[in-house]
């Protein structure tokens, strides 16, 4: 797909979204600011084809779920996933990006604020004393890729971020730094940028009238939101660097990424808000991921957010091993980005085994890069999603969203075979036992569990006996 360029221009605004309350960052201390990086000479333009960048959903690293903006989020922890990544084989079972989130870049209400004198943003010194590039470098250098953070609007998300592409007390007219900044990212070496949606001035738009996201409304803030990330997603085309883009628009119920985001280039956009560790935030985010299957294909992702396996229940319910393995199970049939969340320097073996299971990493990184989805109306607490693989297998995920065991069943047919009288092979992803079956497909699922099985139809002619 090609995308012409267009210049866009922003003509009102109003305050959208406040910044959640976050972690206390880095003391703003005096920065020395980054080298003026020399102003290459302006590359031809690419229009990279989005389908070209993620055929795949991203698999990688992202460190906000595991540090908000706690001081532990600087170089030493970002070089420390990198190198645990090739150390642990995550980085051979498919994990590739090593992303930085909120507040790498020195504070807005800082002593010398975010930018400096020529507009640049500068990295926090306390964090990041080498700058960006010199992270971006070493995250390459161990054959993986670089993602980092930015916001539509005035300014991030966390109290203690940094100036967003609008800048600090935006009016219309007022300069902007989508080029700017794009650039930088090209020229520290940056493979894919998170935009996130917090401290958007939009005027005349008034808010969404539908208090919540389901149904979804669409409305002027929604149309103003892709005129917004089209413009940084044109930004980052201009460097001529191949950048992936991620819409985060943290669960605006006024905004439908969904319904834009693959129109303007992004290879990702979230669908709901932020993901907390507890079974109730992450199975409301997946019924509701769901329900969107209609809207992704293969190169653009419908993302669910970013993973929570290893970290200690947040809030109130429970974060089991169980639970989190249903979480692994369910972004893996969803074709969700799979982003680890947690710090992996102390990741049990427990937390390494859900994150390392290949089977259902496959599954998820299928070629044929289709989303599960439901294949019947859920009852009684059982969700059965099923997805086509590219080699003619399909994965079907049995979900017991119930505190007491159940037994799901579902069939060959029902999940998307031929009504041919088949045998077919099973095997079990987290238990990786095999079966052989003549079209029924059941488990017994465990509270809050979740059955992962990859269904094939015995090869050669129909009718033979099951077993041979
Ligand atoms: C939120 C976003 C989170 C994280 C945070 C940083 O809006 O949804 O994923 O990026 O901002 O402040």
């Amino acid at each position: 797909m090609r995308r012409a360029f267009i210049l866009l221009a922003l003509t009102s605004i109003v305050a959208v979204g406040s910044a959640p309350a976050g972690a206390v960052g880095a003391p703003g201390s005096p920065a020395a600011a980054q080298p003026a990086a020399a102003e290459p000479a302006a590359a031809e333009p690419v229009a990279v084809d989005a389908d070209d960048l993620t055929p795949t959903p991203p698999m990688g690293f992202n460190n906000w779920n595991a540090t908000f903006c706690r001081a532990e989020f600087n170089e030493s922890m970002v070089k420390s996933m990198a190198d645990i990544f090739v150390s642990t084989g995550l980085r051979d079972a498919g994990y590739e990006y090593v992303n930085m989130d909120d507040c790498w870049a020195r504070p807005q209400n800082g002593p010398l604020g975010s930018r400096d004198a020529q507009g640049h943003l500068v990295p926090d010194p306390v964090r990041f004393p080498n700058g960006i590039k010199a992270v971006a470098d070493y995250v390459h250098s161990r054959g993986l890729k670089f993602g980092i953070y930015h916001d539509a609007g005035t300014k991030t998300c966390n109290g203690q971020g940094f100036d967003g592409v609008l800048g600090q007390g935006y009016v219309a007219g007022n300069r902007r730094y989508e080029q700017i900044d794009a650039q930088d990212f090209a020229n520290w070496g940056v493979d894919l940028v998170k935009h996130d949606w917090c401290n958007v001035p939009l005027s005349q738009v008034p808010p969404c009238t539908i208090p919540t996201q389901n149904p979804p409304c669409s409305g002027p803030r929604n149309l103003k939101a892709r005129e917004l990330y089209r413009t940084m997603r044109d930004a980052l085309d201009a460097t001529g660097r191949p950048i992936v883009f991620q819409v985060a628009t943290l669960g605006d119920p006024g905004v439908q990424p969904w319904e834009w985001a693959a129109d303007i280039g992004a290879q990702y956009w979230r669908t709901t808000g932020d993901i907390r560790a507890n079974y109730t935030s992450m199975s409301n985010i997946a019924k509701f991921n769901m329900t969107l299957a209609d809207y992704q294909r293969p190169g653009r992702w419908n993302d669910a957010d970013m993973l929570q396996v290893g970290n200690a229940r947040e809030g109130s319910g429970t974060w089991t091993l169980t639970e989190q393995e249903t979480h692994f199970s369910l972004w893996s049939i969803m074709a969700s980005p799979l982003l680890i969340g947690t710090d992996l320097r102390r990741a049990t073996p427990e937390t390494m085994d859900i994150l390392l299971n290949k089977d259902v990493i496959a599954v998820n990184q299928d070629p044929l890069g289709v989303q599960g989805r439901l294949v019947r109306p859920v009852t009684n607490g059982q969700y059965v999603l099923a997805k086509p693989l590219e080699n003619g297998d399909i994965a079907v995920a049995l979900w017991n969203d119930t505190l007491s065991e159940q037994r799901i069943s579902t069939s060959a047919v029902e999940i998307g075979f031929p009504a041919a009288r088949d045998v077919y092979l099973m095997k079990d992803l987290w238990s990786k036992k095999l079966s052989v079956s003549r079209g029924e497909i059941a488990a017994t699922v465990p509270p809050h569990g979740t059955v992962v099985l990859r269904v094939k139809l015995r090869p050669g002619p129909p009718g033979r006996p099951p077993v041979e």
